[in-house]
């Protein structure tokens, strides 16, 4: 398949009793993303564990919704539409990726963002611009971002104003703009994980796997995941890290797509396993602990997590395994990392930065003499 190239798409065998699939895709994720043994430190010795890299679907284009988009931007597409409207928190990965690909397919891509300074004087475009961490991307792409008030309900009056949006935007273009939901979280988006675990089929190690954890958000990859599990009859145990939302939510959201969809024999609380003990101070909210223990990762393992998901889920996932070992199905443990590294870059690593800098420093101003730690 080629790349940014609309083709007809055709769904595994495996997904042909679902109700409904996307009939275009467009290719714009680097695939088949690595699988590989993750030998991290702190694992319990008896357990094994892997990560599905797919914060290796590209690189600022990267990360677990590059796979949606591929469904929700050939729909958008064969819709004839010229421009792509979605909204997120400030820094979001969602947004940043569709800013990317939309970019590369020619779409022009509105951004609405929740704010917490939603002044915006000139002044205080310098605080966004500092530490810009996902929004660079989209600066650059050239979006159009609306930021809105930080509680906005995304039910409700983001929608209304998405709405208002569209029109505006079909009235100075005479184009219909397309409205993708957010975290690319519908029963489009979800191909994205259906297609992945058709991919994780195929590769070497899946058939040894017993138990996946992943972050969850809006839960659009771990439903696409989870009808890949069950209509497939692997019977894999699969854990949902929620990084936002409760159990609650999710499987509210998840029937709702299954149904559409029509997987009706069983519901989302019976083939999931939703966790909601990590989510911490909130979304986007981590603790300084947190920021030490993503270094210590990285640096152990060259491997690099987010603070807003793969870190919580990573976090969570290793407290279950040390608290909680009657929650895993088996041994050979896999770890999706669905990406968001430039969630690091938003300023808030500063502090254990700094630390870590002063310990690693050194001016070295003269040739003949040696180089003299940093104070
Ligand atoms: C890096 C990363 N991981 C995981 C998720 C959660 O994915 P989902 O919204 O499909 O549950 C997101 C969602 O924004 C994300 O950006």
């Amino acid at each position: 398949m080629e790349f940014h190239k609309v083709s007809d798409y055709h769904p595994p065998k495996f997904a042909s009793s679902l109700a409904f699939a996307p009939s275009k895709r467009v290719r714009l994720a680097a695939l088949p993303t690595p699988l590989h043994k993750w030998n991290l430190p702190g694992i319990p010795d008896d357990l094994h564990l892997y990560i599905k890299r797919d914060d290796l679907t590209g690189n600022i284009l990267s990360g677990n919704k590059v796979r949606k988009l591929e469904f929700l931007l050939a729909d958008a597409l064969e819709k004839g539409c010229r421009s792509v409207i979605t909204c997120g928190s400030f820094n979001s990965n969602c947004c940043r990726a569709t800013a990317v690909a939309a970019t590369q397919l020619g779409l022009d891509c509105h951004l609405l963002l929740r704010s917490k300074n939603m002044t915006l004087s000139v002044k205080d475009t310098k605080q966004h611009t500092k530490d810009p961490g996902n929004l660079l991307p989209s600066i650059f792409c050239g979006s159009q971002l609306y930021f809105v008030p930080f509680d906005s309900d995304f039910e409700l009056d983001v929608r209304e104003r998405e709405e208002r949006l569209a029109k505006c935007i079909e009235q100075s273009t005479g184009k219909p703009a397309y409205r993708m939901p957010i975290g690319g979280t519908d029963s489009t988006g979800v191909f994205g994980y259906i297609e992945a675990w058709n991919e994780l089929m195929s590769q070497e190690g899946f058939n040894k796997i017993h138990d996946i954890f992943v972050a969850t958000g809006t839960g659009g990859t771990l439903i696409g995941l989870c009808i890949g599990n069950y209509l497939t009859g692997q019977k894999i145990k699969l854990h949902g890290i929620s990084v936002s939302f409760d159990k609650d939510y999710y499987h509210d959201h998840a029937n709702v797509i299954l149904q559409e969809l029509n997987v009706t024999e069983r519901r989302s609380e019976d083939l999931v396993d939703i966790i909601d003990d990590y989510i911490g101070g909130g979304y986007r909210k981590s603790p300084l602990d947190d920021h030490y223990f993503l270094q210590e990762v990285a640096s152990s393992t060259g491997i690099f997590c987010d603070p807003v998901y793969t870190g919580k889920a990573l976090i969570g996932m290793l407290a279950e395994m040390k608290t909680n070992p009657s929650r895993f199905q088996g041994k050979n443990v896999m770890f999706i990392d669905t990406g968001g590294t430039l969630g690091l870059y938003d300023g808030r690593m500063q502090t254990c930065l700094n630390g870590t800098f002063n310990k690693l420093a050194h001016t070295w101003e003269d040739k003949s003499g040696d180089p003299q730690p940093i104070n």
